[in-house]
């Protein structure tokens, strides 16, 4: 095997493989096992036995890497819950995300499904917590944190409303895979700090139907069923929106849309437009859906979601 095909692994992950072997790079440049598969990773192993710069993992481990991760993470995430500590919630929360939604073709999504009812669950008892978590400020606005964003805000607006477990989950989980396909556009197009030329602003509008088309590939019931976010949320009632400038728009389509605009005029900041606050990102909302763009009754309904902190 090629020296570059091992993965260096994240030094904050290391606890989680317990079940994978981990591999350093000796003085003279050789790949040496680290650590067999059954041995946990505690700091006490790094002190009995120092290492050098990163370590790694084969490639033909790179998935069973990711669903360690996944699991570590969504365990941690309900401890978090339960122990009400809002930092630890968001960063736990924020990683596997960011992990996931890194390289979505690689089957990691189907470990979102848990993630998702980790939230959903512990809503109900930490509302606070989870509502908190659409005031996340992190430096750098990533699709990631976006859609942890529209998450907590479609959990907070199907509370509100009073949709069973069930279809919060549902929703819930369409809505943290909504804009999937953004990690097949080009990142210098996604975070361009000018506005756009008409032919990128077509690549970032293919994010809908390649978002769709990810999720296609899971053969997982949860996941094939929040295809349905990802290719209308974009959609318009009044046929405006994209890909297809559909009228006849889901229920899911319909929420995630309202959703999606307003976490995205409240929290992206960019050089050329500056984040609103809600109530006037409400007011430019309600103009939208004046216009017949918006279903009247899920706008109002959200518009006071936001206002049920308790
Ligand atoms: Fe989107
Ligand atoms: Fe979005």
């Amino acid at each position: 095997m090629k020296k570059n095909e091992w993965i260096p692994v994240r030094k904050s992950h290391l606890k989680y493989y317990e079940n994978i072997e981990l591999f350093y790079k000796s003085p003279s440049g050789n790949i040496v096992l680290y650590k067999p598969v059954g041995m946990p990773f505690t700091d006490e192993s790094i002190a009995n036995k120092p290492f050098i710069g990163d370590l790694y993992i084969k490639p033909e481990d790179k998935s069973a890497t990711l669903e360690a991760t996944q699991k570590g993470f969504n365990e941690q995430l309900i401890k978090d819950i339960q122990n009400k500590t809002l930092n630890e919630v968001r960063d736990s929360l924020f990683n596997v995300v960011d992990e996931t939604l890194a390289q979505p073709r690689a089957g990691g999504l189907k470990a979102m499904t848990g993630t998702v009812q980790s939230i959903v669950e512990g809503f109900s008892s930490q509302k606070g917590i989870i509502k908190n978590l659409v005031r996340i400020s992190y430096n750098d606005y990533t699709t990631a944190l976006h859609s942890i964003n529209v998450m907590a805000l479609t959990v907070g607006y199907c509370y509100f409303t009073g949709k069973s477990t069930k279809v919060t989950e549902e929703y819930a989980l369409a809505a943290l895979l909504h804009d999937v396909g953004k990690t097949e556009v080009p990142k210098n197009i996604l975070t361009a700090s000018r506005p756009l030329t008409d032919e990128e602003y077509n690549q970032i509008k293919a994010h809908s139907s390649l978002g769709a088309d990810i999720l296609d590939g899971y053969k997982e019931e949860p996941i094939r069923k929040a295809k349905v976010g990802a290719l209308e949320h974009h959609e318009k009632l009044d046929g405006s929106g994209y890909p297809h400038g559909k009228t006849d728009i889901t229920e899911c389509g319909r929420i995630l849309s309202i959703v999606d605009c307003y976490e995205a005029i409240t929290n992206d900041d960019r050089p050329y437009r500056s984040a609103m606050q809600p109530l006037k990102a409400l007011a430019l909302l309600k103009e939208d859906m004046e216009k017949g763009k918006f279903d009247r009754s899920i706008f109002t309904d959200f518009a006071y979601s936001l206002t049920d902190f308790k």
